[in-house]
């Protein structure tokens, strides 16, 4: 380990309140394309993308471009003022999808904490309060009080009760149980496309078409989280296009502005009656340098036909980590769309199977102690993911 790292390292370990526990012994000090190098100068495949975040890889020239020339103008002037980035971002998202209104925030949880607000605000307004908000257990929605409340795993709410009152969840792609907990005192029901923080499991087109019909016949509001599987990241803009099934609501963040912080929360015009002046804002957010990176990454994905590309790789993908899967006994799944791919083992081996592929080049993200996450920057080509299946091919068979 060079001086570099071990300082940072220390100086880590010294004063970072360490919630993410130890990290993977590296720093990166630069990127380009799929690849980072860390402080020795060694490049590493990057197949996780800063989570599901660099959706044009790093140091794209013209998204490096369109921010430095941003920041050299104005990088934020508070949402007192008109900002044309900020209007443009918004009337390119309403064009690309269901919605007539935009809000912008800047993080993933902040999109769904307007969401959940939003919904509740959208029955009180119209003076019938609804409360109850059904999500899917082993869901993630985020960590502020309502989207751990939103969350469907006990281990990120208990330590924190008493959560926010109103929630209740049941079995994800289980139309029985939806049925059984959806009524007209419901007021929204929150689904992701895939469940991505806890391993990969993509939602069946039946379960969300049947959360549509019953949010249809109660007058419940369906909010779909595509904080990961949004941006092109399943091959579609969205996830939920591919299920057949228009959202209420949708939040997006983490790919939006291809490493910039910025969230989204996308809706339409009936529902977003459900704020009125003052009941919701953000000082930083859709600011001008997050909207105009936003504005560069869509542009991109556009220009470079990034949709199609992701289709390829992806089949190509998950393709050959089926094939790999009959000659190695210990992956027992392959599971996703597009570049949001879980490799399921048989027996708990991620972290040993992440720590292998970090030291011999290959970033990839753990998932409990059983799955592989892969979520590269939506560039990548084809000849890039034969170079990674490959290694991943040679590392895991080292593995007894
Ligand atoms: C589906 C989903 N929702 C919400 C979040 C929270 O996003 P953030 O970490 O930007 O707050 C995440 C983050 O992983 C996510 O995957």
């Amino acid at each position: 380990m060079n001086d570099q790292l071990q300082h940072i390292m220390d100086l880590d370990d010294k004063y970072y309140l360490g919630v993410f526990g130890k990290r993977s012994p590296v720093s990166f000090t630069h990127g380009n394309g799929i690849y980072l190098y860390d402080t020795d100068n060694k490049s590493y495949m990057d197949m996780i993308g800063g989570i599901a975040v660099n959706a044009l890889g790093h140091s794209h020239p013209k998204l490096t471009q369109a921010i430095a020339d941003q920041a050299q103008k104005l990088i934020h002037c508070s949402n007192y003022y008109y900002i044309e980035a900020q209007s443009l971002l918004a009337e390119k998202l309403v064009n690309l999808s269901f919605a007539d209104k935009v809000f912008f925030c800047n993080s993933g949880a902040e999109a769904n904490e307007a969401a959940l607000k939003l919904a509740r605000g959208y029955f009180y307004h119209k003076g019938s309060p609804r409360t109850k908000i059904v999500s899917a257990l082993k869901s993630f929605h985020g960590r502020t009080m309502a989207t751990i409340s939103a969350t469907g795993q006990d281990k990120f709410r208990t330590p924190f009760g008493p959560t926010v009152p109103g929630f209740t969840y049941v079995p994800f792609n289980d139309i029985a149980a939806l049925k059984a907990e959806v009524d007209e005192t419901t007021c929204a029901v929150i689904l992701e496309p895939i469940q991505g923080e806890s391993g990969v499991f993509p939602a069946d087109k039946a379960y969300f078409q049947a959360a549509r019909e019953l949010c249809d016949a109660t007058g419940a509001l369906l909010i779909v989280d595509e904080i990961q599987t949004g941006i092109g990241r399943t091959g579609s803009l969205f996830a939920h296009e591919q299920l057949g099934v228009t959202p209420d609501i949708l939040t997006s963040a983490k790919g939006l502005a291809g490493g910039v912080p910025i969230g989204a929360m996308l809706t339409t015009d009936e529902v977003a009656t459900g704020f009125h002046i003052g009941d919701h804002g953000s000082t930083f957010g859709g600011n001008p340098l997050a909207c105009r990176a936003s504005l560069t990454v869509l542009e991109v994905i556009c220009e470079e036909h990034l949709l199609e590309n992701v289709n390829s790789v992806g089949i190509y993908l998950k393709n050959a980590l089926e094939e790999l899967m009959i000659t190695t006994p210990l992956i027992s799944e392959v599971r996703g769309m597009g570049l949001l791919i879980g490799i399921g083992f048989n027996s708990p081996i991620a972290a040993e199977v992440k720590a292998l592929c970090l030291e011999n080049g290959l970033l990839v993200g753990s998932i409990g102690a059983d799955t592989i996450r892969l979520a590269p920057p939506l560039i990548l080509t084809i000849s890039e993911a034969q170079l990674f299946v490959s290694t991943f091919s040679r590392l895991i068979k080292t593995i007894q």
